[in-house]
């Protein structure tokens, strides 16, 4: 459904190139169907090399005859780049936003016109097609214009479709719960290499746990502390690792990090 569209990724940097990658390694997009553009030649370059994909240091000319502009910029800077499109973009193309806590509202009160605006927040294991990304749409936006945007996003792994209101709660648990499971597993590791297994061994077999784990989760719908409960034998050795964990306070913590992540992502877009 995108191959007739023409889209323009503003702020090719690691996100921008995590989409070019997976949009072009999917076959989702051709090459041709892209223009990038970063604050530094040097950057376009890198991106005209890899991808052989047009770009330039202009935003303007990039949306010129885009069908879809594709805003990865941080949210920081977001007012001064749309403010340098203004002028070139037009009422039928469709706005989609990665940028961390930047409302639709905002969007729309920058772009000033009444254009279809989609808000995305993707996560890092997009990078290998396990992503999660959230969509939001603004009331300018119809039916059609969400599948782009989910055909666009389902090159990355999986898709869904919420209310805005969600966004900060969705940013501090699916963008920022990667960093924080990758801590587990850090610290999982140890405590393989503490008993004696080779650093190496440990982390393959904590990275398995945490895929076969998650793959639980999401395929059997039954609640995790099911699941867990099917681990623990009574008197057995699980249960003991258990009690050292609620010692430690690791839900609290985890619970706590995602509230903090959220509060964080909330006070972004009016930085
Ligand atoms: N990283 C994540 O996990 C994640 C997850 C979800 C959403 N996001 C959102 O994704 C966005 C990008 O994050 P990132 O991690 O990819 O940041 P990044 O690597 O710093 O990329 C930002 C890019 O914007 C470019 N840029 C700066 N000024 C520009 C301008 N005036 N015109 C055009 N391009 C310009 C930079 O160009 P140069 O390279 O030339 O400096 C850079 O390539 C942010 O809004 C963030 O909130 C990130």
């Amino acid at each position: 459904m995108l191959k007739e569209k023409k889209i323009a990724v503003l702020g090719a940097g690691k996100m921008g190139e995590v989409l070019v990658t997976r949009l072009l390694s999917t076959g989702t997009l051709e090459k041709e169907q892209l223009f990038v553009t970063a604050k530094h030649e040097s950057r376009v370059a890198y991106f005209r090399e890899k991808f052989d994909v047009k770009g330039s240091t202009d935003n303007a000319e990039a949306v010129k005859n885009a069908d879809i502009i594709l805003l990865c910029v941080k949210p920081q800077i977001a007012p001064k780049v749309i403010a340098s499109i203004r002028e070139s973009i037009h009422q039928d193309q469709l706005v989609i936003s990665i940028m961390a806590g930047f409302t639709i509202e905002q969007l729309q009160k920058a772009i000033v016109l009444p254009l279809p605006v989609i808000r995305a927040m993707p996560n890092t294991p997009c990078e290998i097609g396990a992503g999660m990304t959230v969509l939001a749409s603004g009331n300018q936006t119809n039916g059609e214009q969400i599948r782009f945007a989910e055909a666009l996003f389902d090159s990355l792994g999986k898709t869904i479709v919420l209310d805005e209101k969600y966004f900060d709660a969705v940013t501090g648990l699916s963008a920022s719960g990667p960093a924080f499971i990758y801590v587990v597993i850090e610290a999982l590791a140890e405590g393989g290499v503490k008993c004696g297994l080779p650093r190496d061994v440990s982390t393959a077999l904590v990275a398995q746990a945490c895929l076969g784990a998650a793959r639980m989760v999401a395929e059997t719908n039954q609640h995790p502390a099911i699941l867990k409960d099917h681990v623990t034998t009574p008197a057995g050795c699980t249960i003991d690792g258990l009690l050292k964990l609620e010692e430690g306070g690791l839900r609290v913590t985890m619970i706590k990090a995602v509230d903090e992540a959220a509060r964080r992502a909330k006070s972004l877009g009016s930085e």
